[in-house]
């Protein structure tokens, strides 16, 4: 995926951008506290007075200086304190803002994307890719359809846990424009380290396009091998447990393929989508991810050509 820096250290938007300057005022913090206390044992190392006798007055020197560190350890940790809160309340949007509303819901293991929209016929789903308008605020609304998983996008704001039954939300906006990684950060079985998703963030024209072009119906099967294709997609399991909007296929199992060629990646970010890997992903999903629903599909040649020509020409 030719993705921009995944770091919380590199911020896209602002509530990423106070997460990374909490960071760095604990990095320094601590980076001082580190270097004293070096700089405090080496000096007590190299010190040639011998240790001696027991005597008073040294005695309450160092109940004094024990004191003190002890109340200036107790007075860092509450600024540190003051500091997170203040910053943690600084990334709340309000509640009031105009936003885009995003359902995104976690399965083991990839991403639902649903975009809500007050006219009921203008919301759409895709699967394991986010867009964003630039500058605007995303509200995500976070749900699991098994286990818990957890929503990380660090360009673009913490972590937030989808925990089933217990419906979360996550606001953040995008600065500029990119392509930038996010990672399910919650550990949900075999292929946790396989759940990404790729967050899309363009000019607001440039995402108006995209998303009327995703509200379509997948594309009408063109020329003798796509429409052979589509035939064996509704013929054999696909049907069962994908949708492709305009078709008969309307499962909700796996994710919704009616724009799949628009995306970048197959299997939530773990293969590139490209002819070679849909192939291999059809015919024996589970050697390439193992866990997957996704059962083998030992189709015939002609019939597998077929059906990538179908797929690939669902833009
Ligand atoms: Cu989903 Cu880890």
């Amino acid at each position: 995926m030719n993705a921009d820096a995944h770091s919380v250290l590199v911020p896209a938007g602002p509530q990423a951008a106070g997460i990374a300057h909490l960071w760095w005022i604990y990095f320094g913090v601590c980076l001082v506290i580190a270097l004293a206390i070096i700089g405090l044992t080496a000096a007590l190392a190299l010190r040639r007075t011998p240790v001696t006798a027991p005597d008073v007055a040294g005695d309450s020197r160092l109940a004094r200086i024990v004191g003190g560190a002890v109340i200036l350890s107790v007075l860092i940790v509450f600024g540190l304190l003051i500091v997170d809160l203040v910053i943690a309340r600084s990334l709340r949007v309000p509640a009031d803002r105009p936003a885009l509303s995003i359902e995104v819901t976690g399965h083991q293991w990839w991403w639902s994307v649903r975009y809500l929209d007050p006219a009921v016929h203008k919301s759409f789903v895709t699967a394991n890719e986010i867009h964003v308008p630039v500058g605007r605020t995303v509200r995500l609304l976070l749900k699991s359809a098994d286990v818990i998983h957890s929503f990380w996008a660090p360009s673009f704001a913490g972590k937030k846990d989808l925990v089933p039954g217990h419906p979360a939300e996550l606001t953040f906006q995008a600065d500029r424009a990119g392509t930038f990684r996010g990672q399910c950060a919650e550990f949900c079985g075999l292929q946790h380290a396989h759940m990404d998703l790729v967050i899309v963030a363009e000019p607001p024209k440039q995402f108006e396009a995209w998303a009327t072009a995703s509200r379509g119906d997948g594309a009408v099967a063109r020329g003798d091998s796509a429409v052979r294709g589509r035939a064996v997609f509704m013929s054999h399991s696909c049907a069962l447990c994908h949708t492709i909007e305009g078709t008969p296929a309307r499962s909700q199992v796996g994710p919704d393929l009616t724009h799949l060629a628009s995306r970048t990646t197959i299997g939530a970010g773990a293969f590139p989508n490209t002819r070679g890997y849909l192939a291999g992903w059809i015919v024996d999903a589970p050697s390439l991810k193992p866990g997957v629903s996704m059962p083998p599909n030992p189709l015939p040649g002609d019939d597998l050509q077929a059906l990538l020509d179908y797929l690939e020409s669902l833009k």
